[in-house]
Parts: structure tokens; C-alpha cells; sequence
């Protein structure tokens, strides 16, 4: 059994390194014996609930399929068409789903509604992505760096661009898994100190270190992975102008890899906007794996599912 089984997953802070591991050696098992597992059917009759809040490809689909291939089933559920978006509160919703279904996804703005459904729910509430984290994100990520690089204790992964909730999940499971994450972002855009405060604490027992600088060739130096994501995420759509210009000099393209290493690999959630945080050379290039990353939302989530929901 795993460690986090019945428990929530809104934040990798709560995970330990112990939990990491577990979670690397099921998902690789899960990948590369995808049908074994479609047959055990080890999570039958059980049922996700998905709230989505907002637009998603990856984490709807991937946590759909996923729920089927292990046996199980997944309901979408858009706040427009619950009673939610009609003013039923988040806690009576957590309470009326958790004597449905075994546990609930759900994307929303606001990572303090999600700490409420979860505390209203018997059931495991998983992030699908708040405003503050992405923890399904930074495990597929862990994944994909650990097929393409091995042994992930020691290696250094650059982050360029904004402050956001996929880099502060990537901090979080960075710091876990022993690795140097350098990061750089323009004035104004850092990420939370909070989050930062979370991540050192963890990275002490590791052996990882955190760094930043404004200057992303600074950063990306000897790095063995460069990753970056959108410079205006879900619900900031207004400012994109503004953010556009404060993040010029903040494109990964062809001469910030060349800061790595030669075999570094470039890493992005996607959506990806070519031309603003990535070049098209980058992203479609020999160096880009954000379709494997993509790919490994789905083998991850299995193995997230699977260590929740296992009876
Ligand atoms: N990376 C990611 O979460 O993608 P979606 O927004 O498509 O789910
Ligand atoms: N930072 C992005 C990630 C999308 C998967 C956003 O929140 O929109």
C-alpha cells in the first residue's frame, strides 16, 4: 500500500520523499504494463467526480481515461451544470458527493474552496489545479524527468518565466526528490515565499537547493532540463499585455538552451503560446519532450488514483 491512500491531494508539502518514490516505481510499472492493468481492473465500481471551473484538456481527459483503464469511472462535472453554480454551497456539495462517488477532482480558481471541499468531503479531494498549485502536473513532470535523466536526486531543472502554480508545485516535488531548481523570473512575478519557506524545509532533508536570479542565462546554466509555462494563466487574461512586455527576455528559445546542457530537455505543461514563452524551434524541436510530459499526466494520475482508491 502507499502512503497516501484515503488521504486528500492538494499539495505535494504533505508528501514525503518516501511517498515520491512509491509514487515514481507505480507509475512506471503502470505505464509499461498498461493492458496487465486494464484486466485487473483494481479500481472496479469505484468513481471519480471531476469539477472543472475552468477549461482543461490534459486533466479532463487524462483523469477520465485513466479512471477507465483501471476499472473505474469518471463523472465531468461543470459547476454550470450542478446545483453549485446555482448557489448550493461547496460544503453541502462536498457532503452530497461523498455519498456518491470515491472521491472528487476538482480546477478552480480559489485554492482556500478546494481546503473547503476537502474539509466538508469523507472522501479525498485532488487539486486539478488551484491559483497557488498543480500538484497532478508536478508528477507526471517527475516522471518524465526520471525516463529521460534517471536518477533524479542531484540533477538541476531550470524554470523560466512566471511565478505560477505549476512552478510552485515543481518546487515542491523538486525539493523532495533532491534535485537543484534554478529559477528565474521578472520582478514582480517571483514565486511565493510561502511556497518557498515549504519547499527549503523539505529540500533540508533532501539535500536539494533552490536558487533564483533575474537573469534567466544565469539560471538555465549546466541545467539538465529547462522548463517553462504561460506568461498569463487561466483568470489573468486581462493582463496579458502588460504581462507580455514584463516578460520580454523571459523566451526559452534557442539561445537560453544553449545555456544548458547539451542534452538538456525542455519541459512545459501546455497549453503552450509559441512566440511568447517558447519558441516554435524550442517546442517542436529534438530537445522538447512535452508530449511524453502530456502523455505522463495519465500514466501519474493512475498511479495517484490507484494508491487513493485501492481497497
Ligand atoms: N497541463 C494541464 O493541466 O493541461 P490542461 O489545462 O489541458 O488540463
Ligand atoms: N499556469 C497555467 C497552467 C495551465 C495548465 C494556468 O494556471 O493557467
Amino acid at each position: 500500500a502507499t502512503g497516501w491512500k484515503g488521504k486528500d491531494f492538494i499539495g505535494l508539502a504533505g508528501w514525503s520523499p518516501e511517498e515520491v518514490e512509491a509514487f515514481l516505481h507505480l507509475a512506471k510499472q503502470l505505464k509499461a504494463n498498461k493492458r496487465e492493468w486494464v484486466t485487473k481492473a483494481p479500481l472496479l465500481g469505484k468513481s471519480l467526480g471531476m469539477i472543472f471551473d475552468k477549461p482543461s484538456t490534459r486533466t479532463r481527459v487524462s483523469f477520465e481515461v485513466g479512471m477507465v483503464q483501471l476499472g473505474g469511472y469518471a463523472l465531468n462535472l461543470n459547476r454550470q451544470e450542478l446545483q453549485l453554480g446555482r448557489g448550493e454551497t461547496i460544503e453541502d456539495t462536498a457532503k452530497v458527493l461523498s455519498r456518491y462517488v470515491d472521491a472528487i477532482l476538482i480546477r478552480t480558481h480559489s485554492h482556500s474552496l478546494v481546503t473547503e471541499l476537502a474539509e466538508a468531503a469523507t472522501i479525498p479531494v485532488i487539486n486539478g489545479l488551484t491559483e497557488r498549485e498543480h500538484p497532478c502536473q508536478a508528477l507526471a513532470d517527475i516522471l518524465t524527468l526520471a525516463e529521460h535523466k534517471g536518477e533524479l536526486n542531484g540533477k538541476k531543472c531550470c524554470y523560466v518565466g512566471d511565478g505560477n502554480n505549476v512552478l510552485h508545485s515543481l518546487m515542491h516535488i523538486a525539493a523532495l526528490t533532491g534535485m537543484h531548481l534554478s529559477i528565474s523570473t521578472p520582478k514582480g512575478y517571483e514565486p511565493s515565499p510561502a511556497i518557498w519557506q515549504e519547499a527549503e524545509s523539505i529540500a533540508q532533508a533532501t539535500g536539494a537547493t533552490l536558487s533564483f536570479s533575474y537573469d534567466p542565462a544565469q539560471a538555465a546554466k549546466g541545467a539538465d532540463a529547462v522548463y517553462t509555462d504561460v506568461w498569463a494563466s487561466m483568470g489573468q487574461e486581462e493582463e496579458k499585455a502588460e504581462r507580455t512586455q514584463a516578460f520580454a527576455g523571459y523566451q526559452v528559445d534557442q539561445a537560453l538552451m544553449a545555456q544548458a546542457k547539451p542534452d538538456a530537455i525542455f519541459l512545459h505543461c501546455l497549453p503552450a503560446y509559441r512566440g511568447l514563452e517558447v519558441s516554435a524551434e524550442v517546442i517542436d524541436g529534438p530537445q522538447s519532450v512535452v508530449f511524453d510530459q502530456a502523455e505522463n499526466r495519465l500514466h501519474a494520475q493512475k498511479a495517484l488514483l490507484l494508491g487513493l482508491l485501492e481497497s
